[in-house]
């Protein structure tokens, strides 16, 4: 994709759920109205098209996203949910509540979407627009709030339009929408935890579980208590393998992950090689970034070397993540 192109604007009627649901399909990105706020979706099972969301928002990082399904049956099809995590989905879904739970092995979402994890974040939107274009749709659609990233979530289609024409497919217009602040976000631990007030009030969700939720932890490096971005909380995925960035030769026994199409020395006598992107497209490298990392992982090699990527557009991205891979386990 080369921004900027057309956004089309519809009124969220039959023939627009209908041009939203073709649109996904094709790896496009759609704005649409939730109950919360408007969201930029993409078929989360598309590393690709998930690429095109991050670059589109102007993501500094890949934050995880929630994946949006139509209802519980779907949800679980996603992810492992617990007796407590049933209780919150029979009490608030549809509805302002995203829950973090264990990914399901067999859940189609793109590692991309889940910055690697082993834990997704589900919600099943209440939004009648919503609703329909997930019904059609048929499969889980990611959307983060459909703002540039550092804005404010936008309430309206106007919102998503000053901020996003040019860089996205479709806004479906379907109003102001009502609760105008985002889902709250309780991850389902031992303990479950609060990760994000937000739309429904913690207090009916301590009803309902009988006990308190913990309080996300807030961030120890800033000195006005931000609670962390509740993402970031959640160990990022780092390979057992030692990573080592910026390689300009491959040492022996070392797995090679390439970017371009340049060659560097040693790279013939490398355990194993996977390439990024032989074009140097740095969307397919981020939507390949932590399927390949995990593969290599599984290679014994004796480390992973990784050659330098671009610091431009989605570089920025991967590199953030590839430096956090490289921190190793904690
Ligand atoms: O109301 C909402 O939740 C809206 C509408 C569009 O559904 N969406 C939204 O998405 O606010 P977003 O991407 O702006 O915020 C999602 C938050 C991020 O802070 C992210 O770190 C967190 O959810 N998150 C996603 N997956 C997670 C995971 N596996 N563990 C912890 N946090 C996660
Ligand atoms: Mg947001």
């Amino acid at each position: 994709m080369t921004a900027p192109f057309v956004t089309r604007v519809s009124r969220a009627d039959a023939a627009a759920v209908g041009d939203a649901v073709r649109c996904l399909k094709a790896g496009g990105l759609v704005a649409f109205p939730t109950e919360t706020v408007y969201g930029l979706g993409a078929d989360a099972a598309d590393g690709r098209a998930i690429a095109r969301l991050y670059e589109a928002k102007g993501r500094p990082a890949f934050n995880p996203l929630i994946a949006h399904v139509a209802d519980l049956p779907a949800a679980r099809a996603l992810a492992r949910f617990d007796a407590e995590a049933e209780k919150l989905a029979e009490a608030f879904w549809p509805g302002p509540l995203t829950l973090v739970l264990p990914k399901s092995s067999g859940c189609p979402v793109a590692d991309l979407a889940t910055a690697g994890l082993d834990t997704i974040a589900v919600r099943v939107p209440a939004h009648p627009v919503a609703r329909a274009i997930l019904r059609a749709f048929g499969g889980p659609v990611v959307a983060p709030s459909a703002n540039l990233s550092g804005h404010v979530s936008p309430t309206t289609a106007q919102h998503v339009h000053s901020d996003l024409t040019g860089r996205i497919d479709l806004i479906v217009d379907g109003g102001a929408v009502a609760v105008g602040v985002e889902s709250t976000i309780v991850g389902c631990f031992e303990t479950p935890m609060l990760l994000r007030p937000g739309g429904l009030p913690h207090g009916e969700i301590e009803r309902v579980l009988g006990r308190l939720l913990v309080q996300a932890p807030t961030d120890p490096g800033s000195d006005t208590s931000q609670p962390l971005a509740p993402g970031m909380l959640a160990s990022h995925y780092a390979p057992r393998t030692p990573v080592r960035l910026n390689a300009v030769s491959v040492e022996a026994g070392e797995a090679l992950l390439a970017f371009g199409d340049g060659v560097v020395p040693g790279a013939d006598a490398a355990a194993v090689t996977m390439n990024l992107s032989a074009q140097g497209d740095l969307n397919e490298a981020a939507a390949n970034l932590f399927g390949y990392l995990r593969a290599l992982d599984l290679t014994r090699a004796r480390a992973i070397a990784v050659m330098p990527i671009p610091h431009h557009g989605l570089g920025e991205a991967i590199n953030d993540r590839l430096r956090r891979a490289a921190m190793g386990r904690k």
